[in-house]
């Protein structure tokens, strides 16, 4: 099999679960260099132990809302691998993993703190060293998500009444536009995928509800959620030199969840 990202140096956010996990490990097989980087050391040690000691990967732990550790983690990239030409941001929270005790400004913040400020301060930082690949570029993949393009839906229960959650996307897929129609011209392509609902830690304690599981799984009209490798496939491709006329696009990934 060709490897669609053999030599390139990549930088994944939220790569201790999930879907930023399942695009650690599918970046390693197309031949990337991979920076995986978690505020949850204790999962990013679990992943690097995992992989093994293959040469082709980092384990940086850092908060993506802290402008000093997303400008530390680009660095510490080139500095390991010679160079940026990837960076997927996939760390991403809910209000449910906010402190319950919280008030809904508080749980707002929170949320668009990690979601909407995080996604920014990660595009910012590595920018800055895609702009230094000798006119090679880059390209960015944002997770977003379903509730960045539709509201919340009403048929299922959600803990605060308001959820910061569709807002902080709402912002990443604006971003993704904006910087991302900025940026074409010096070969940094931004995108970003709109996933539907997933199987990860994220939504695992929702669908425990075997009612509610049932409802989220009708809304695709797929009448499935989806896996995480689902997911990874298309960023991989998107982060790929094979999506290289892909600029500034949003990319529902949802089996069919916001066509229906
Ligand atoms: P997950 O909970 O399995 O993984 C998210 C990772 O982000 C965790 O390892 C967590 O430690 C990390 N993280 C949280 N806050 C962070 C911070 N401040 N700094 C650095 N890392 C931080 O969740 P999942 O499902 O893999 O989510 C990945 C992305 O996909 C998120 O942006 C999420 O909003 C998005 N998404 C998920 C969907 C789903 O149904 N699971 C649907 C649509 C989008």
């Amino acid at each position: 099999m060709t490897q669609r990202l053999k030599d390139k140096v990549a930088v994944i956010t939220g790569a201790a679960s999930g879907i930023g996990r399942a695009t650690a490990l599918r970046f390693l097989e197309e031949g990337a260099s991979v920076v995986a980087t978690d505020v949850n050391q204790g999962a990013l040690g679990t992943l690097v132990e995992e992989i093994g000691d293959s040469g082709q990967v980092e384990a940086i732990a850092a908060d993506v809302t802290r402008r000093a550790d997303t400008e530390g983690v680009v660095e510490k990239a080139v500095t390991r691998f010679g160079r940026l030409d990837i960076l997927v941001n996939s760390a991403g929270i809910t209000p449910r993993t906010v402190d319950p005790s919280a008030d809904f400004e508080a749980r707002w913040d929170a949320v668009m703190a990690v979601n909407a400020k995080g996604t920014f301060l990660m595009c910012h930082a590595a920018v800055e060293a895609m702009r230094r690949n000798d006119g090679n570029g880059g390209a960015i993949v944002n997770v977003a998500s379903i509730m960045g393009l539709v509201g919340y839906p009403t048929s299922l229960p959600f803990s605060d009444g308001f959820t910061a959650y569709p807002h902080s996307k709402g912002a990443v897929v604006q971003l993704t536009r904006d910087m991302g129609v900025r940026l074409a011209q010096e070969g940094i392509r931004i995108n970003a995928v709109c996933p539907g609902f997933v199987y990860t830690a994220l939504t695992e304690n929702v669908i425990d509800d075997p009612e509610v599981h049932e409802t989220m799984r009708k809304l695709h009209a797929l009448g499935r959620m989806g896996q995480p490798e689902e997911i990874a496939n298309v960023i991989a491709f998107l982060a790929s030199d094979e999506a290289s006329f892909v600029a500034a696009a949003v990319w529902p990934v949802d089996g069919g969840y916001t066509a229906a």
